[in-house]
């Protein structure tokens, strides 16, 4: 786990690594594809990275999880990931969506992950951010996806999630991608903010795989960078 003394330092971290992973794809393979996660915690990573110096019109950028509403919804990380992330240099970037208008989110699901595998069915640059709850994506504890989402040696996809039962998480259906599309990426990066959110990494990071994100995702061997920061 890398820590930095404020956000600025932190957000600037975790752009200047994923631009460059991004960059380096472009110069191996001509393009590249980042995915990033919806809620709070990445927007001062997207704002910095939106001006990374790179050739956006060769990066296809989509998102780890979505919440399974429309674009005009407040709920919608599309709208979150265009508004801060495709702007500037990066608006020339091509935007997948994982929502998509069909009649079930497991249809949704199934739309999503053919578009993603057309793009080469892995990812080049990661952004992660974690719940209090220890999830990841929207790999949630105790939902009746979450032994899916972490089964390691399932081909990359996404999944529809079903809202939590009872007043558990996710409040609203959901879209993710499952543990083998993380385990596919060149490089992913957590990023984390506030005392709460590391106590939770380390407690996570000792469980099982099988039922612990942050477990398996360390259990994948996937070039993972954790950056904390204090300031929450
Ligand atoms: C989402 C995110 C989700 C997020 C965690 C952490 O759709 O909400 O993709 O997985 O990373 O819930 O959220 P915060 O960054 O808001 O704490």
């Amino acid at each position: 786990m890398q820590t930095y003394p404020d956000r600025d330092a932190w957000a600037e971290a975790a752009a200047a690594r994923l631009a460059e992973t991004l960059a380096a794809a472009i110069a191996e393979r001509g393009r590249a594809v980042f995915a990033g996660a919806g809620g709070s915690t990445p927007s001062p990573i997207y704002a910095r990275l939106a001006q990374a110096d790179l050739d956006w019109s060769r990066v296809v950028a989509t998102l780890v999880d979505e919440r399974h509403v429309p674009e005009t919804s407040p709920d919608s990380n599309a709208a979150l990931m265009k508004r801060v992330l495709l702007t500037g240099p990066a608006s020339a970037a091509r935007f997948l969506p994982l929502y998509s208008p069909a009649v079930t989110v497991d249809r949704a699901a199934a739309v999503a992950a053919k578009a993603l595998s057309a793009e080469g069915g892995r990812l080049d640059a990661v952004l992660l951010g974690m719940g209090e709850d220890g999830h990841i994506c929207s790999i949630f504890p105790d939902s009746p996806t979450l032994k899916t989402l972490l089964t390691p040696d399932l081909a990359p996809t996404v999944l529809g999630v079903p809202p939590g039962r009872d007043g558990a998480a996710p409040p609203q259906e959901r879209l993710s991608i499952n543990l083998p599309y993380l385990a596919s990426a060149g490089r992913v990066v957590l990023a984390l903010t506030g005392a709460a959110k590391r106590a939770v990494f380390e407690r996570e990071a000792a469980g099982d795989p099988a039922v612990h994100p942050i477990a398996a995702l360390i259990a994948a061997k996937v070039p993972l960078e954790v950056l904390w920061t204090e300031a929450a």
